[in-house]
């Protein structure tokens, strides 16, 4: 049984793709994640210039999911252009995720990235770094006017990465949608904190960082359900996908393919084919010929 899907123009040879953030600023690492059986990688998100990051601690493990605050450490543009060219000499499905301060620092980034990637994935909901382009994502007219700014300058599909914000995930998805988008990826990491009760200070240098994980999933897959009501542009779920159940789960709520992060740390590289394994077994024992057929059928009352 086949389980490739397509993204609108995209087409993906499975449903399991790498989240942004881990494993994805060399062609190396993104290369070894579609070898070991992903159907796309997305880089880590790229700005125009080199960017070091923020002093460890940099990650906190709560048990129940991650925060992590990395301040979009990255080698720049012409860095991973060099690395793209690697990775799509290889025949690799590739996203590269962007970042940037205003709409024109994003139409450039398109501009000069847009031949090297199979689609761009415009992180507009980065929890960590303060102001300006990175709380876009939380400002529909901001979302509808940056997609559509980055969709003029860009010859390949523009997916829109999104914060959990459950209650608005509505007006931002249909924004996204307005603009040109795609395709919507919900959800990046929801904007947390931890404080150290002995320095009485809060933990990480940037104060607040992103949580992922397990604790993650019921918003992410809560923002896909919603969303899933008013768009017509497929949704990429992210967000605590351990599991071909968590995977199934947020199909039914309404994704076609599902991003996968965290995970990754406790689970290996393993984890791809696995939940492939799980979901095409899950759609024979339920005699569904395709993903398709599966998609939001938790609506169906
Ligand atoms: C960082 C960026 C993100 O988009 C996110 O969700 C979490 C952390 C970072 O680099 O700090």
């Amino acid at each position: 049984m086949s389980i490739n899907v397509s993204l609108g123009a995209l087409s993906l040879r499975n449903p399991t793709i790498l989240a942004s953030g881990i494993l994805g600023t060399t062609a190396s690492s993104l290369i070894r994640v579609y070898k070991s059986g992903a159907g796309a990688v997305v880089s880590k998100s790229i700005s125009i210039n080199p960017n070091e990051g923020y002093k460890t601690p940099v990650l906190i493990d709560l048990g129940y999911g991650y925060i992590n605050s990395m301040g979009l450490p990255n080698p720049g543009l012409d860095e991973m252009i060099v690395e793209f060219k690697v990775v799509k000499s290889k025949k690799v499905k590739l996203f590269g995720s962007i970042f940037a301060s205003d709409i024109d620092e994003f139409k450039y980034l398109a501009s000069k990235l847009t031949d090297y990637v199979d689609a761009l994935e415009l992180n507009l909901s980065c929890p960590t770094k303060m102001g300006v382009g990175l709380e876009i994502g939380k400002i529909p007219w901001m979302v509808e006017e940056t997609t559509r700014e980055v969709y003029k300058k860009s010859k390949v599909p523009v997916i829109v990465k999104l914060p959990p914000l459950v209650t608005l995930i509505d007006e931002l998805t249909l924004a996204a949608e307005d603009g040109g988008a795609s395709a919507v990826t919900l959800t990046n990491t929801a904007k947390a904190m931890k404080i150290d009760v002995f320095s009485k200070k809060p933990i990480l240098q940037g104060v607040y960082g992103g949580l992922s994980g397990k604790a993650l999933k019921p918003l992410s897959l809560a923002c896909v359900f919603k969303a899933y009501e008013v768009l017509s542009i497929p949704i990429i779920g992210c967000g605590g996908i351990y599991s071909w159940e968590d995977a199934v789960e947020y199909i039914l709520a309404g994704a076609k393919a599902i991003q996968i992060g965290s995970a990754i740390v406790s689970e290996g590289l393993g984890i791809f084919k696995k939940i492939c394994i799980g979901i095409k077994k899950y759609l024979e024992e339920n005699n569904i010929d395709k993903i398709n057929d599966l998609v939001g059928l938790a609506h169906r009352r």
